[in-house]
């Protein structure tokens, strides 16, 4: 099926089996950071085996962090913590493709006394920086970006003071960013989003507090190092959950997946336009909740998607996109200007996918609106180079007519290396 980076998707009869996902990627991004700033050693089970979290596993290394992996197959990585005390790196931050790397480390670099700069790949040095930088400024630290707010991103660190910060987009990376920072501070979001800065922090040894959309921090907290098993990444079981919904009849099983509400959602939605899904073993580990999701495809219905629900959902709307076209009554994406913004312009992206599969599509500028009951046939696409869209385009092209052919396909590796092969094995042909 892999041709160098391009691939071959065949149309597919049904999906079946069981998966477990690797570690989820914005669990792991933040028990890495969190345990390098701790006293002691992290363990951690499952890490996210992908691109961007290895990024910031080599960020923390060029900030005198050591860490290890133990064990290939289950990814355990073994961190040891430097406290509060990071060390000067002699070369720029390399965040790759990651901006969970860049934003919620600039929090950490903006509370040592050195200075630190942060670069990017193409891709993440397009995307804004300001919402850290801006916050950040405001808490003492010394910050100059490239272009406008663009990365390169050079901070030099400070004793922070607290703040009291309402965020002016809704953004988990902002929010955990702050927090990570050093000194008490307070910040309230538009609309809650995901939560695993908090949890974490908690299961960490800090001292947090949350009302509605208000999290506070108390300062000084002394951090210490824990083992953990990263839950199953909720966002790449999207494009499985997906692809079973598809196809009626099809069951899937999958183990050990995140059930934070704060990222559930997508499950919600499924379950609400047709698809049956059964909850079971749930557990808490660290205030995350995971648990095993069987799915069973059935007719599907159309939805709309709007405002909190639009934050909650917001890196499974491409592959929600991709699948639209085969619900009955189409889906409307809503208040997604953000989209505009992420690995590529999302929303572009996915209009010109379709499209090139011969659907039919209205682009907003903040969504997009693809009614239902269409028929694509397979096309050559292109992932854009952003992991999310070549994923969500092997989904559809399941159930299109002909082959597709996913131009830069291999990109898939930023969150998910082994994606293709794994859907493969599930597939009937
Ligand atoms: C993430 C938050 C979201 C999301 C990203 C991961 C996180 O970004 O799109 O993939 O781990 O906090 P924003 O904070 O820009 O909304």
């Amino acid at each position: 099926m892999n041709h160098g980076s391009s691939l071959i998707i065949s149309p597919a009869k049904n999906i079946s089996g069981s998966i477990r996902l690797p570690g989820d990627k914005s669990i792991s991004h933040r028990y890495a950071m969190l345990a390098a700033i701790a006293e002691g050693t992290t363990r951690l089970e499952n890490f996210s085996t992908g691109m961007d979290c290895t990024s910031t596993l080599n960020c923390l290394r060029a900030l005198g962090c050591e860490w290890e992996q133990k064990d290939a197959q289950e990814n355990v990585i073994e961190i040891t913590g430097r406290g509060r005390a990071l060390q000067a790196p002699s070369l720029p931050l390399d965040c790759g493709n990651s901006g969970s790397t860049m934003r919620m480390l600039s929090g950490i670099v903006a509370g040592q006394q050195f200075t630190s700069e942060l670069v990017g790949d193409e891709s993440l040095s397009r995307r804004p920086m300001a919402r850290v930088i801006k916050p950040l400024t405001m808490m003492g630290a010394k910050i100059n970006a490239g272009n406008g707010d663009r990365p390169p991103v050079r901070i030099t660190g400070r004793n922070l003071k607290a703040i009291d910060y309402r965020l002016p987009v809704a953004s988990a990376q902002v929010k955990s960013a702050l927090l990570f920072a050093e000194g008490e501070t307070r910040v309230e979001e538009p609309v809650r989003t995901r939560d695993h800065g908090e949890l974490a922090l908690q299961a960490f040894g800090a001292e947090v507090t949350r009302r509605g959309n208000e999290t506070r921090i108390a300062g000084g907290h002394k951090l210490r190092g824990i083992e953990a098993r990263v839950p199953g990444d909720l966002s790449s079981a999207a494009f499985f959950l997906c692809a079973a919904a598809l196809f009626p009849g099809s069951r899937l099983v999958v183990d050990s997946l995140l059930m934070n509400p704060t990222r559930a959602r997508l499950l919600e939605l499924l379950v609400q336009i047709g698809v049956r899904i059964t909850v079971t073993q749930l557990e808490e580990h660290h205030g995350e909740l995971v648990g095993t999701a069987q799915v069973e495809g059935g007719r599907l219905q159309g939805a709309t998607i709007g405002g909190a629900d639009t934050a909650a959902l917001i890196d499974e709307l491409p592959v929600l996109a991709a699948v639209a076209p085969f619900t009955e009554d189409g889906v409307e994406i809503r208040d997604a200007k953000e989209l505009r913004v992420k690995e590529s312009d999302r929303i572009s992206a996915v209009a010109t996918n379709l499209r090139a599969m011969g659907a039919q599509v209205e682009e907003r500028e903040d969504g997009l609106k693809i009614p239902g009951g269409q028929t694509l046939h397979g096309a050559e696409i292109d992932s854009f180079k952003d992991h999310r869209i070549a994923m969500a385009f092997a989904v559809a092209a399941l159930r299109a007519k002909g082959q597709t052919k996913i131009l830069r396909a291999d990109v898939a590796d930023i969150s998910y290396p082994g994606f293709f092969s794994r859907l493969e094995n599930l597939l009937q042909h």
